[in-house]
């Protein structure tokens, strides 16, 4: 069943990281400017944009049975929805999910979707339509402006990565490294701001290899543009991911202690804790190394909350290697962190590597990995208690007069009193548990 009109209601699901959800937005901005709305919570949508993320393994597999369920669906109410596919797996098997799916009108890549008002022209004509080009920048300028969200926004600064970690498909979906222009990125903030936005997060695959010439003409690191950033009114905080190590210099450190928006969280993956398998990963710095950066952090800023993400079960991890990463998660004490289990992607350099690590392996060693890092962040979070500190409100808690909102460590804090969405209130950290803190309100600062 082919759609046959111009599609009035959208739907965007975005899976994998920050990068997504920001893009997704920008393609739901895209489709406002053509008059398509957001279809009503628990309706079927016209047009349904699958955007999707390749980085562990039933990806794809999930995105074609999301597939599946959407012509399921409009089988039953007599109404084929209008379906594209964007994102990482679009980027990575396009022409795959074109011959596989014939259900799918548009394949759209990460660094193409500004195409999509075209590509949605042809569809409703009845063809198909797909674009993996990797025009890098255009696609920025060809965006509509940005629209009211919540409090704390996404902000796109840099894009792809040149590391090529032996296991990871980021550089292939994503493409080289790309800097957006600072004044392109001084306008999208100062318009995010008015749009009601008080906490934005830079977004890059390698946010700090972020460089541009600032307004006088100087060639500035993210250090220089966060410091221009954090001169918006109504700006309150400001936070960067995801950083890698060998992209860190001194000015972002400096800035941590500087800058009084930026929030006193870092985000700095380490994968492993052993140098033998960081060098087969190919991350191209040692534990020692990463443990060196992270003291420079604490010396510019000795409150600092640090999170990290690990992989556990890479090809030839014995069971010692896999010690130092636990060991490394002690030295470091993370206040949060992100743990996966190994998973070969195809075209990668680790999928074809010899001994993969059996798949009950890798379980135990990430059931053992996540008891470690439960115990950081609770004695993180226990340590909080009796701080004073603010909170961003994001939403309402489950009962009235109840909020909830987000700590500078990027904690969940909910309490009682007067306030609304958007709030930044003073309280006292009262009570920590494992995922969350009971705040108790001092003062209220801002509306
Ligand atoms: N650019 C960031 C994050 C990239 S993807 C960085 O370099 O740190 C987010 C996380 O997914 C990675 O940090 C890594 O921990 C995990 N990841 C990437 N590829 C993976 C794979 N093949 N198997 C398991 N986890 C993976
Ligand atoms: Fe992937 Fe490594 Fe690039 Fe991060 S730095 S996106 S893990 S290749
Ligand atoms: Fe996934 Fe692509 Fe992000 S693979 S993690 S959506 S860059």
């Amino acid at each position: 069943m082919k759609p046959t009109s111009a599609p009035q209601t959208y739907r965007v699901k975005s899976f994998g990281c920050q990068m997504n959800v920001y893009d997704g937005e920008r393609m739901a901005e895209l489709l406002g400017e053509r008059g398509i709305q957001p279809a009503p919570e628990g309706e079927e949508a016209d047009l349904v944009i699958l955007n999707t993320c390749h980085i562990r393994e039933k990806a794809a597999e999930k995105v074609y049975s999301d597939i599946g369920r959407l012509v399921a669906a409009g089988k039953e109410n007599g109404k084929a929805p209008l379906i594209a596919v964007a994102g990482c797996v679009a980027q990575a098997e396009g022409e795959e999910i074109m011959a596989r799916a014939p259900a799918v009108s548009i394949v759209v890549g990460p660094q193409a979707y500004h195409r999509l008002p075209d590509m949605l022209d042809k569809a409703e004509k009845g063809e198909r339509a797909t674009d993996t080009d990797m025009p890098a920048i255009a696609k920025f300028d060809a965006l509509p402006a940005r629209k009211k969200r919540g409090p704390s926004a996404f902000l796109t600064v840099q894009e792809g990565c040149d590391k090529f970690c032996t296991y990871c498909v980021v550089p292939y979906t994503r493409g080289a490294e790309i800097s957006r222009p600072f004044s392109h990125l001084v306008d999208e903030a100062r318009k995010l701001v008015e749009a009601g936005a008080k906490e934005i997060t830079l977004l890059g695959q390698n946010v700090n290899a972020w460089s541009g010439d600032d307004d006088k003409g100087r060639r500035v690191g993210l250090g220089g543009l966060i410091r221009t950033l954090a001169q918006i009114d109504g700006l309150e905080r400001i936070r960067y991911t995801t950083s890698h190590p060998n992209d860190m210099d001194d000015d972002l450190i400096a800035a941590h202690g500087e800058v009084a928006k930026l929030m006193p969280y870092l985000h700095l993956p380490v994968q492993a804790g052993n140098d033998r398998i960081l060098k087969a990963m190919n991350r191209q710095h040692t534990a020692e190394s990463y443990l060196r950066l992270i003291e420079k952090f604490r010396a510019a800023r000795p409150d600092i909350a640090l999170s990290g993400d690990f992989i556990v079960g890479f090809p030839g991890e014995t069971e010692a290697e896999f010690q130092d990463t636990l060991n490394i998660v002690d030295d470091v004490r993370y206040a949060a962190c992100f743990s996966f289990k190994y998973s070969p992607r195809p075209g990668t350099p680790a999928a074809t590597m010899e001994h993969q690590i059996a798949p009950e392996v890798m379980a135990e060693r990430l059931q053992r990995l996540q008891a470690r890092i439960a115990h950081h962040q609770y004695a993180f979070n226990q340590a909080s208690v009796g701080k004073a500190c603010t909170v961003l409100v994001e939403r309402t808690g489950r009962h009235p007069g109840q909020w909830l909102g987000k700590s500078p460590w990027l904690q969940s804090v909910w309490f009682e009193g007067e306030a609304a969405i958007g709030d930044l209130v003073e309280v006292t950290l009262a009570a920590g548990g494992p995922n969350s803190l009971e705040g108790q309100v001092r003062a209220k600062l801002s509306a």
